[in-house]
């Protein structure tokens, strides 16, 4: 997929590297006020599907946390990837990423969709029969390969002696409240709490922007649920009767190839798990489009049983198509009653509930999504290389642009400036997200304002002090209307 939205990025300061005058460190990255806008947008998209419409619990809750908390979830013990060192010059590298990508320079594309980090012995042998070089130094030894555990490690308090970390997914906040919630609010089964926020993985060699991130922004959503009862019929606005209609692009275990099926089929052939994590990938589905990535643009992935995380009966991912090829946006995981047994298990708490006078540890499907890496795809989904007005731009949805008017004067007179500032100051005042620029001829604000993506330009002219009327342009089609400007919403 070709594109070149990353210039766009970098001009505009959608967002950069953190600490960029230092250029130390990599994996972390800051957003510009545009950046910040878009992305925030996504989020308010994903509050509106995910957790207004299914009536969800939406908690915030502390970034760092203490030991037995991840001790308890297994993160401490397993949540590794493979690492190996250049033996000359002792550059570390995520060994199934430094194969993969040797195939992928290759062109060797089935053989790096192959590669799998739990295959520690392949990728040992895949180090020493492949003329793979180290990127700094360019020999050809690679140390060993290791476990390497991502979850970032701190300490508490002026002693330094009692260790927390810094949470490795917003989850785990959620599974260690679960009992709060439930004696605050009584819910009943099935219920959902979401949260969405930064998490952190100390990734051994972090790339691709904000694919690869060691801080990066999740949204998460739980649904709990009494395994023994069947699934309700209704979650919020949804009905799982009618939605297990929904067509998706799947592609099973052992597959490769992406096909048509319904959910209500992948349900019974039991390619998808739980009929609750048929809700979560029509959510997920439904979100994309809102984003403005299209049908053919994305696969939902049944991962392989090696491949599944050390909590997880059946995962299925969501990835869409980008410039780096398919990421994976969103992880679906049926966390059976894992996290609340194991957290029972070392709190010495019993977290079971009372339903119906029997007493239940719910079981827990999970819908875990990346903010970043969707704002990636729907940035790289909505650039348009512009040939016919001679600039590059970004058709984003109006949901997620990051203003919704530009307001222009035609030209720096001071009656129109005056007009237009007066106009600027009415729409902020009504709420409505704008910006005023009286920069440059007009041509170069269109073009500056098509290339962040806002779907309308208003601009007061000469007539506008006559009648109160102005232009407004419309981004995708470049067409004018005349309005009355103190209508505009
Ligand atoms: N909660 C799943 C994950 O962060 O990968």
């Amino acid at each position: 997929m070709q594109n070149d939205v990353y210039e766009i990025v970098a001009r505009r300061g959608i967002f950069f590297r953190a600490f960029g005058i230092y250029n130390e460190v990599g994996g972390f990255y800051d957003f510009g006020p545009i950046g910040f806008r878009i992305r925030k947008n996504i989020e308010a998209a994903w509050r509106d599907v995910f957790v207004k419409k299914t009536g969800a619990y939406e908690v915030e809750t502390s970034l760092i946390v203490s030991e037995p908390v991840l001790t308890a979830s297994g993160h401490l013990s397993t949540f590794t990837d493979p690492i190996t060192y250049c033996e000359v010059c002792g550059t570390p590298y995520r060994a199934d990423k430094l194969v993969e990508s040797y195939f992928e320079k290759n062109g060797m594309v089935e053989e790096a969709s192959k590669v799998k980090k739990e295959n520690i012995e392949e990728l040992e042998k895949q180090l020493k029969s492949l003329p793979i070089k180290c990127e700094k130094c360019g020999n050809r030894k690679f140390s060993k390969i290791e476990k390497f555990n991502l979850v970032f490690k701190t300490q508490v308090g002026p002693t330094g002696k009692e260790p927390a970390y810094l949470r490795p997914e917003t989850a785990q906040g959620i599974f260690v409240d679960f009992y709060s919630l439930y004696q605050a609010y009584s819910p009943k089964l099935p219920f959902l709490v979401a949260q969405a926020g930064k998490s952190f993985r100390n990734e051994i060699s972090p790339r691709q922007q904000l694919i690869r991130q060691r801080e990066f922004g999740q949204m998460e959503l739980e649904l709990f649920f009494d395994p023994e009862e069947d699934a309700a019929s209704e979650i919020g606005v949804y009905n799982l009767q009618s939605l297990l209609n929904e067509q998706i692009n799947f592609v099973k275990a052992g597959s490769e190839e992406a096909k048509k099926d319904s959910l209500a089929s992948l349900l019974s052939s039991g390619q998808i798990p739980h009929a609750y994590m048929a809700l979560l990938l029509f959510l997920e589905k439904k979100l994309i489009g809102i984003l403005g990535i299209k049908d053919e643009e994305y696969r939902f992935r049944q991962l392989e049983p090696e491949e599944l995380p050390h909590y997880s009966k059946g995962n299925i991912d969501l990835e869409v198509r980008t410039s780096y090829g398919f990421i994976e946006v969103a992880g679906n995981a049926y966390r059976s009653d894992y996290d609340l047994g194991q957290h029972a298990k070392l709190s010495g708490k019993d977290l079971r509930i009372n339903v119906n006078g029997k007493k239940v540890l719910p079981h827990v499907v999970e819908a875990s999504m990346g903010l970043d890496r969707l704002l990636i795809a729907a940035l790289e989904h909505s650039w348009q290389k512009g040939e016919d007005r001679g600039w590059a731009w970004l058709k984003l949805p109006e949901s997620i642009a990051p203003y919704r008017y530009a307001v222009f004067p035609l030209q720096k007179d001071e009656k129109l400036l005056a007009k237009a500032k007066e106009i600027y100051k009415h729409l902020l005042e009504q709420g409505v997200e704008c910006y005023y620029s009286e920069t440059g001829s007009i041509g170069k604000r269109y073009a500056k304002a098509d290339e962040i993506g806002v779907p309308y330009c208003v601009t007061i002219d000469y007539t506008t002090l006559e009648d109160d009327t102005v232009t407004i342009r419309n981004r995708d089609t470049t067409q004018q209307v005349r309005k009355e400007a103190y209508a505009i919403q």
